[in-house]
């Protein structure tokens, strides 16, 4: 693999002044540092500046990052749906940036898609219509071609949608106590220990995988939580890596929430695949007191995430709600449109496809890059569509796709033609695609004449044209 620092450097070095965190590297593992929560009321804009920083990822050696109002990732924004709310970001960076509210049903105009686009200096203005049920959401940087990087950078952060109907449950709620904002990123560090963002071929159709893994921007840290049942929000913030979620002891835990919000009812696993873009609500039981470890199961062993060292009086198991949450999904009969789309993947360096002359051919839906000035899709407000979403398998590997949509929630209609299993239940805005899988698609958020976005998830991919755009008019 092939890594150039200085492309990195050259992108996001630029003010890095502030001098050294003053961590003390202890030989116990860094406490799970958690991000400050900002409670965004109507009436009181939020800025989030995005801007360059340092970061000590191993002790002594400090990496240049980037995050908002901080060195790296940002502050969790926490909403109320019904609210209205005005986020101001400001741009600090030495380059173009757009910030994207992952998850949050609103307009497109201020969705932070590649045609918000804030220019170094600049601010940007986005007033925020909230009205979805409580969900577990984020936001990022989505400017066409530098998506990638300036998220690998730290640039990210964890946006919560609270309700009513989400509050009356009495699941745990202290944040950063029993209620736990858990972002998941992996990177890759060089001889020096300094952190890199790997370009080339292997980049381009694999995504970058580092072999670090980053708990809100620490590496295996230790999350002191009650002896009790504790709430993790996990993120998977990482550009191309899918990870399978288990406990070292094999403890069985409830997943209580997708992209979308609370299922239905609590669903007991053992593991949960996440992949990039996607968003996962768990209740652990840690009332035997007991440490545990969360894992990133693969076919090549477990890669540890984090430490949880429950502490203080046991309390006794706690009775989950028997019902999270009732939704309505819309009836597949009503579904005025079917598409096809077919995600393609880009042949650099890695061969010719067939039929292709062996011409390099970038990354795109049936063959197409994404292209700004291009509509893709046309869509109806209001509508129901069935979006059949496929990958063409590649001539060197299988490669999954996190597919990812703006603007709407879907359900897995169907998986490889069949219905889906228990996996792929609940409201999404990102679903991996390996096999084929028919979406039931809602669109309920008007977008006249800035478009939504689809795209890949795997955001090398994104960078490389795996992206369309459609219209909701
Ligand atoms: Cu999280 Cu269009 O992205
Ligand atoms: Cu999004
Ligand atoms: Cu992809």
């Amino acid at each position: 693999m092939r890594s150039t620092r200085r492309d990195f450097l050259q992108g996001l070095s630029f003010a890095a002044l502030a001098p050294a965190l003053g961590r003390s590297w202890a030989q116990e593992r860094p406490a799970l540092p958690i991000p400050p929560l900002v409670d965004v009321r109507p009436g009181t804009p939020v800025t989030l500046t995005a801007r360059v920083g340092e970061t000590e990822f191993f002790p002594g050696k400090t990496s240049p990052t980037a995050g908002y109002n901080r060195d790296l990732l940002g502050p969790t924004l926490r909403v109320r749906s019904g609210d209205e709310v005005t986020l101001v970001v400001r741009n600090e960076l030495p380059e173009t940036t757009t910030v994207h509210w992952h998850g949050l049903l609103i307009p497109a105009a201020v969705d932070g898609g590649p045609h918000n686009t804030i220019a170094p200096g600049q601010s940007w203005k986005a007033v925020l219509p909230v009205q979805q049920p409580a969900s577990t959401c984020w936001y990022h940087p989505h400017p066409h071609g530098r998506t990638g990087l300036q998220v690998y950078g730290g640039l990210a952060g964890m946006l919560l949608v609270t309700d009513r109907e989400e509050q009356a449950l009495g699941l745990p709620a202290r944040y950063g106590v029993d209620d736990l904002p858990l972002v998941l990123q992996d990177r890759v560090f060089d001889r020096e220990q300094h952190l890199v963002y790997p370009r080339g071929p292997m980049a381009l159709m694999h995504g970058v995988l580092g072999s670090v893994m980053l708990v809100n921007g620490v590496r295996e840290p230790r999350a002191a939580v009650p002896a009790g049942l504790v709430r993790l929000r996990l993120l998977n913030g990482s550009n191309a890596r899918v990870y399978e979620l288990a406990f070292e002891d094999q403890r069985s835990f409830h997943w209580i929430g997708t992209d979308g919000g609370l299922l239905r009812a609590p669903v007991p696993l053992q593991r949960l695949p996440l992949a990039p873009g996607q968003r996962a609500e768990l209740l652990v039981d840690f009332s035997d007191g007991h440490a545990a470890v969360l894992l990133n199961r693969t076919s090549e062993g477990a890669q540890p995430l984090l430490h949880f060292a429950p502490a203080g009086e046991r309390q006794p198991p706690h009775p989950l709600p028997a019902r999270l949450a009732s939704w309505q999904s819309p009836d597949p009969k009503g579904a005025t449109q079917h598409r096809r789309l077919t995600l393609t993947m880009g042949n650099d360096g890695m061969g010719s496809m067939p039929g292709m002359h062996g011409m390099p051919m970038p990354h795109g839906f049936d063959g197409r890059p994404f292209d700004m000035d291009r509509i893709d899709q046309r869509v109806k407000l209001g509508a129901v569509e069935i979006w059949e979403v496929s990958a063409l398998p590649g001539m060197m590997m299988d490669q999954a796709h996190p597919f990812h949509m703006h603007g709407v929630h879907f359900e897995v209609l169907r998986r490889d033609g069949r219905a889906p299993g228990p996996l792929d239940q609940g409201r999404r805005d990102t679903v991996l695609v390996h096999e084929p899988v028919d979406l039931l698609v809602h669109f309920t958020r008007p977008g006249p004449t800035v478009p939504f976005m689809y795209h890949c998830h795997i955001l090398e991919h994104e960078d490389g044209g795996m992206m369309g755009q459609f219209t909701v008019t």
